[in-house]
């Protein structure tokens, strides 16, 4: 299928529609990713419209409301995926909408229906409200890589699509329900003359600001805590979540289709060599699990797009120090006495 459509005329009014004197919504607006998105807007001196699933939880909330401008400028709405009445209500009024609400996990009764109805909904009521210029949506690079079709090493860019039977057949569920969300958003904002705007973000990491510990930040926990004794013969790609552009797309005119933001590929041995040197305090696993050895070759991803644009991204190795980091601030990781070194460099 076409991968994106051209930018309406609408877009072309983004860049002036930026900051202050401009309200934008953050759907999933508590999560990992959308809290630095919300701090980000706030500072840059939107109004931002949250959405959340319980504005009442004044504990899960806390880290929102306590931004700096959030008492003048955040207000936090109750929406649900699954509800676009709710979805309307909060959009109304907004010029930009950020999409940044999903369920992380592989479980398909979890991830599929909110994923994939709850993007059609996000984008129909942004659509059917009016006013809003552009849908930044926080896709993932599982929609473009997943499958056999790549050969180990080969780069993938955006122009890839992930293979849904080989999601399907390995349950993927997690890269086959953002897949097809993502097919799904695309179809629906060229039916619907939506500008989109799409960022795929390898896995994610950095500091915390919500107060319990996500998918992405679990991932580098269990090397730590003692939960796992081995690593996975298996390579994934890293980016610091201050890398994942999302409000810079919303901002920049000539934005448009799909921006990979993947980082660097690193096999997981190399997180747990990385993290036993920065952290020798803990019991990081040393040795691949089955006893093969470290096998896996994953793709190269492409940062074409947003380097063409100037945009970097930070070095694994900063990712993995500013996750630990934050997991002992915020007392999810016991700190330990041995003091920590400084992050090697990566390239
Ligand atoms: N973190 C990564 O490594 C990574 C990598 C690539 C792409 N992404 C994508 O980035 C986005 C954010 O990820 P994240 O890591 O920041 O996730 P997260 O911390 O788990 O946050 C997900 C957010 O989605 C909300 N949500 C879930 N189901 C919902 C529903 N039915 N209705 C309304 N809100 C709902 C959650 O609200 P509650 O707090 O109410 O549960 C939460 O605020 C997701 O689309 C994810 O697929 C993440």
């Amino acid at each position: 299928m076409q991968k994106w459509v051209l930018r309406t005329q609408a877009s072309n009014n983004c860049a002036a529609a930026c900051g202050h004197g401009h309200t934008v919504c953050v759907t999933g607006a508590g999560g990992f990713i959308a809290s630095w998105l919300v701090k980000l807007l706030l500072e840059k001196g939107y109004t931002v419209r949250g959405t959340v699933r319980n504005p009442d939880d004044d504990e899960k909330n806390a880290h929102l409301r306590s931004l700096d401008g959030a008492a003048e400028q955040l207000t936090l709405v109750r929406a649900d995926l699954l509800d676009m009445e709710s979805l309307a209500a909060a959009f109304r009024g907004c010029q930009g909408v950020f999409h940044a609400a999903s369920p992380v996990t592989d479980d398909p009764e979890k991830m599929i229906e909110p994923a994939v109805e709850g993007t059609k909904n996000v984008i129909h009521a942004a659509a059917d409200v009016g006013g809003v210029r552009r849908v930044v949506f926080t896709s993932s690079i599982g929609t473009v890589y997943m499958g056999s079709h790549h050969a180990p090493g080969a780069e993938v860019d955006e122009t890839c699509w992930s293979d849904l039977d080989y999601c399907r057949n390995t349950k993927n569920w997690y890269c086959y329900a953002k897949t097809v969300a993502e097919q799904v958003a695309w179809e629906l904002a060229e039916q619907r003359q939506l500008d989109l705007v799409v960022v795929n973000p390898s896995l994610v990491l950095g500091p915390l600001l919500q107060p319990s510990v996500n998918a992405s930040s679990c991932h580098i926990l269990k090397y730590l805590d003692g939960s796992v004794k081995t690593y996975a013969d298996a390579v994934q790609a890293y980016v610091h979540v201050r890398d994942v552009r999302d409000a810079w797309v919303y901002e920049e005119p000539s934005a448009c289709g799909q921006y990979l933001c993947a980082g660097h590929v690193l096999h997981r041995g190399e997180v747990c060599r990385i993290l036993a040197k920065m952290f020798p305090e803990y019991p990081v696993p040393t040795e691949c699990k089955g006893g093969a050895g470290e096998t896996k070759k994953g793709c190269r991803f492409s940062s074409r797009r947003l380097a063409e644009l100037g945009v970097g991204v930070a070095p694994a190795s900063l990712c993995l120090h500013d996750t630990v980091n934050s997991l002992q601030v915020k007392g999810l990781l016991p700190r330990r006495t041995t003091a920590v070194a400084d992050p090697p460099v990566i390239s």
